[in-house]
């Protein structure tokens, strides 16, 4: 009888599963229920709101290199987000006035490790320059390399990139030493797969041996329409040799829940699961159905418009999600979509205690003008809380980064607004009027470059 020590020796080794070490301020994408990148869709608020109902990490949106370069670094005094801004170009005329763009909106404290910022890029050099600018305040950098639009394809970025492997593996390379090191974060990559699955193998192939501690694979071809249902079959390849290098693989398309993503996990042996349209239309996606699974959608616009206006969100970029988050057979959907303030948005929808916020931030951005019906008095009057101790964190954790520099990681403030109630009014003395950039297209198409032509309704990448 084999003893229990030449049974031992006799077995054969377990295999060993190599993975890459996830740097101290990077996060492991295994086992994850995420959020899409997703240009219009992904601002501040969305993700906000994906991370209430349990993402598990979320994406930004497509943000082209040129556009984060030299931006300023700021921590808004009312909610204690930072923001990215600059002065827009003024297209060559001089006397065009130019008002200060927000670029990027991070809640440092809310998405703390797990924000993964997604770079547009056909450039190592500018992708290093940019990404520099925000390592230190996110978890993670992701280069797109399938977004198919002529925008990004022109300029050689994003699907485009799959056919020039060698500028994409030298980007990952160059944000893998120059930023992922010395920021101490992790580098991935969101393809798309190939028409042809030994050109996928090889590229992947490839990818996985620049550093990168995570893959995204979109199982649509570039020229696929996002109608046409995801391909799953090379899934189990790439998966793969994403594991015998030791990287996470992410599976993206068609994934509609956070049930149905752990049930694809488990079948196609993927690490985590990306979720674009599904969260779109409704974030409450994210919620496992034994937490209670699907939100009807009145609770979840106002979650959104709750989060919207903490985060002083763009007008049109709110009721950009407004439409899709309200059923259009909805006799709301119109009002809303007619609405020219917050203070209308919220009459229209009968949010009756969300009139107040909704008061403070029209005038914030301006849009006070555009009031048909001033607000009543108590709609403007709850505005005399002291600033709040998240905002007095936010700006002391601000004092101690400018103190120490560099990639010097900051004290995060507590939850600046609400964690599901009521937003937080805060007393901030009356802001500047700020503007922001037309999220419907990635950022440096409306700040570098206003010869771009203009991205279609919906992207794809
Ligand atoms: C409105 C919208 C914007 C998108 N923007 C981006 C983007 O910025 N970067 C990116 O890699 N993919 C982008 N995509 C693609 C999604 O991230 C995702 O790959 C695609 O929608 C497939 O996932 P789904 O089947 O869950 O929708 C976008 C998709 C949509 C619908």
């Amino acid at each position: 009888m084999a003893t229990l020590a030449t049974a031992t020796a006799t077995a054969p080794a377990p295999a060993v599963v190599p993975r890459v070490a996830i740097p101290a301020n990077g996060v492991d994408y295994r086992n994850k229920i995420v959020l899409a990148p997703m240009v219009r869709s992904g601002e501040l608020p969305s993700r906000l709101l994906a991370l209430k109902y349990g993402a598990d990490l979320v994406w930004g949106p497509e943000t082209i290199d040129r556009s984060m370069i030299g931006a300023e670094r700021r921590v808004n005094p009312r909610n204690g987000t930072i923001e990215f801004t600059r002065m827009p170009s003024n297209g060559g005329r001089p006397n065009k006035p130019t008002k200060e763009s927000i670029i990027y909106r991070i809640d440092p404290a809310r998405e703390k490790g797990r924000l993964i910022y997604q770079i547009g890029t056909a450039d190592p050099e500018l992708a290093v320059q940019a990404a520099r600018v925000v390592a230190a305040d996110v978890s993670g950098i992701d280069l797109n390399s399938g977004c198919p639009k002529p925008f990004s394809t022109s300029g050689g970025m994003g699907a485009a990139l799959l056919r020039t492997p060698d500028l994409l593996v030298s980007i990952l390379e160059a944000l893998v030493k120059e930023v992922g090191e010395p920021f101490q974060i992790g580098i991935s990559v969101k393809i798309r797969i190939l028409s042809n699955p030994e050109e996928t193998e090889a590229l992947v192939s490839r990818l996985v041996k620049t550093g990168i501690t995570g893959l995204t694979v979109h199982c649509r071809t570039t020229p696929m329409r996002p109608r046409e249902r995801a391909l799953r079959d090379q899934l189990p390849m790439v998966a793969r040799i994403c594991h015998e290098a030791g990287v996470a693989c992410v599976m993206n398309g068609d994934v509609t829940s956070r049930d149905e993503g752990l049930a694809l996990m488990a079948e196609y042996g993927v690490d985590g699961a990306m979720i674009a349209t599904s969260a779109e239309t409704n974030s409450s996606c994210f919620r496992a159905k034994e937490d209670g699974g699907a939100a009807p959608w009145r609770e979840v616009v106002y979650e959104y418009l709750c989060f919207c206006m903490e985060s002083e969100n763009r007008l049109g970029n709110t009721k950009y999600l407004l439409n899709i988050l309200i059923p259009g057979k909805d006799k709301e959907f119109k009002g809303a979509k007619l609405s020219k303030t917050y203070l209308d948005i919220c009459r229209v929808l009968k949010f009756d205690d969300l009139l107040p916020a909704a008061a403070r931030v029209d005038q914030i951005l301006g849009l006070d003008e555009k009031w048909e019906t001033a607000p009543s008095v108590t709609d403007t009057e709850a505005q005399s809380e002291s600033k709040s101790k998240a905002v007095q964190n936010a700006m002391e954790s601000e004092a101690a980064r400018a103190a120490g520099g560099g990639a010097v990681r900051t004290k995060t403030p507590s939850p600046a607004v609400h964690g599901g109630g009521p937003i937080r009014r805060s007393s901030a003395p009356q802001p500047a009027k700020v503007a922001q950039v037309d999220a419907e297209q990635p950022a440096v198409e409306a700040t570098i470059s206003a010869a771009q032509p203009q991205a279609p309704s919906q992207l794809t990448a």
